[in-house]
């Protein structure tokens, strides 16, 4: 970081960040300034380049600089840079979007509403949940179960969704009604001798366990992402999503699956859904759906659903929900052509080509006396960093480990995301190609190597 860059300062005196140690950024500023970007690299404010290992935070897709995209944006703000989706109002673009997602969703989905984010997508499926359950009679359907270490996003709902204790500590949350159940992972929680397999089986009957207890007549939804993001890219174990949803199936649960990072390409398939064959009723998708070139995001669901739904019109009248850059034409215009071009690249089978030395390359660092655990799929890996890997302790978190290991990555040319306690979420631009693959996990290597020396 250049010491003379005045916007260091500014950004250190002024700026509040999220997800960020507010007195450790009073104090050092910001751990990068980025300035630009192309292909897979961004470039900071002192002339470094680096590649990308997060994909910004999972959204960039296609990478940094896209003429289609840019030009498509352009276009559309000569054309109509805004127009309401209020009362009834619509637009060519929004209309034509709706159709291409639920025609391309994991399972039939007919309805689609479109927000700004991903907790913005949550925040309203969880509504739309309760208004259903209340126009069909059912409004004690109110308990949300989801996962510790989920991650669904930042609003008050959402965030009582998500299960990251550093997100309600202090602000009095989660709010009621907002059920937990073990995260998957199974390096980490498995108990001696226990298989992947029973150790799915024993999360099935914890979820079951739960569902009598609350009383299936409660439950409002179970809310999942495929493979836990923010959690760490933590991969579920062998035998976990069968376990799972056959308590789903069991006591009809409304099963909604978060794509907000597993969407288009992440996992090697156009939905995570797809990859681990879940059947969701309901599905939110936002970051890769605009490849990150616009905030957008979308939730869809089915026409029994938006039937029920529809009762309430007839009551109270029009619904109480919207955002004023709903359906944003500049953002429906960027999605549209993102899917194009994911279509004419064939970004799965991309995926799916360069996943292989990816995954190899991240499997192979489990020889790395810092590495515990590496696994993934598609663009998308879990790193452990454990003290020891024998019996998986691990550092005191005094140690910052991952932190260490992303500063070092840093200071070699990797942009690196560490996810408390020292878990690597490793996963690039969806557009990277293996030379670009072998090149960050070399330089992944020597920041795992630059830590150990040090400890
Ligand atoms: C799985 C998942 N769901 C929801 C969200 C929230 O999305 P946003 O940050 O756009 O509100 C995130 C954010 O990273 C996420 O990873």
């Amino acid at each position: 970081m250049s010491v003379t860059n005045p916007l260091i300062e500014q950004d250190r005196q002024h700026h509040v960040h999220g997800q960020t140690n507010l007195r450790q950024h009073a104090e050092q500023g910001p751990v990068v300034m980025v300035t630009e970007g192309h292909g897979v690299y961004i470039k900071t404010e002192d002339g470094r380049e680096l590649i990308d290992g997060f994909s910004g935070l999972g959204c960039t897709s296609l990478g940094y600089d896209n003429e289609r995209l840019a030009a498509v944006a352009k276009n559309q703000m000569d054309t109509l840079p805004f127009a309401p989706t209020f009362y009834g109002r619509s637009h060519p673009k929004v209309a034509e979007l709706a159709t291409r997602l639920t025609g391309m969703a994991a399972v039939p989905m007919d309805r689609v509403m479109f927000q700004c984010s991903g907790s913005e997508a949550n925040d309203a499926m969880i509504k739309f949940l309760w208004y259903r359950n209340i126009a069909r009679g059912q409004p004690e359907r109110r308990k949300l179960i989801s996962r510790w270490r989920g991650y669904y996003g930042n609003t008050v709902a959402a965030v009582s969704l998500s299960g990251q204790p550093h997100m309600h500590a202090n602000f009095g949350l989660p709010m009621d009604d907002f059920l937990k159940l073990s995260t998957p992972n199974y390096y980490h929680f498995h108990r001696d001798g226990e298989t992947e397999e029973e150790f799915s089986a024993r999360l099935g009957q914890e979820f079951e366990a739960l569902v009598l207890a609350t009383g299936p007549d409660k439950i409002a939804a179970f809310f999942a992402e495929p493979m836990q993001s923010g959690g760490g890219a933590i991969l579920p174990p062998a035998g976990y999503w069968p376990a799972m949803q056959a308590v789903i199936q069991k006591y009809a649960i409304h099963f909604h699956v978060d794509e907000v990072v597993c969407g288009f390409g992440r996992t090697g398939y156009w939905w995570g859904a797809q990859a681990f064959d879940l059947q969701p009723d309901s599905t939110s998708c936002a970051k890769a759906l605009t490849a990150a070139f616009f905030p957008m995001s979308a939730l869809m669901f089915k026409e029994d659903f938006y039937q029920d739904m529809m009762r309430n019109s007839d009551e109270v009248g029009v619904l109480g929900h919207g955002f004023t850059y709903s359906g944003h034409p500049v953002g429906a215009a960027i999605a549209l052509e993102a899917l194009d071009i994911y279509q004419e690249m064939d970004l799965i089978g991309h995926v799916r080509d360069v996943s292989v030395p990816f995954l190899e390359g991240c499997k192979a660092l489990m020889d790395h006396p810092l590495v515990g655990d590496a696994r993934g799929i598609g663009l998308f890996c879990g790193i452990e960093l454990v003290k020891d890997k024998k019996t998986r302790e691990q550092f005191d978190s005094a140690l910052q480990i991952g932190r260490r290991v992303q500063d070092a990555a840093h200071a070699n040319g990797l942009y690196l995301r560490s996810i408390p306690p020292d878990r690597i979420s490793f996963m690039p631009p969806l557009i990277i190609d293996k030379s670009e693959v072998n090149e960050a996990l070399r330089i992944l290597r020597i920041a795992l190597d630059t830590v150990w020396k040090e400890l």
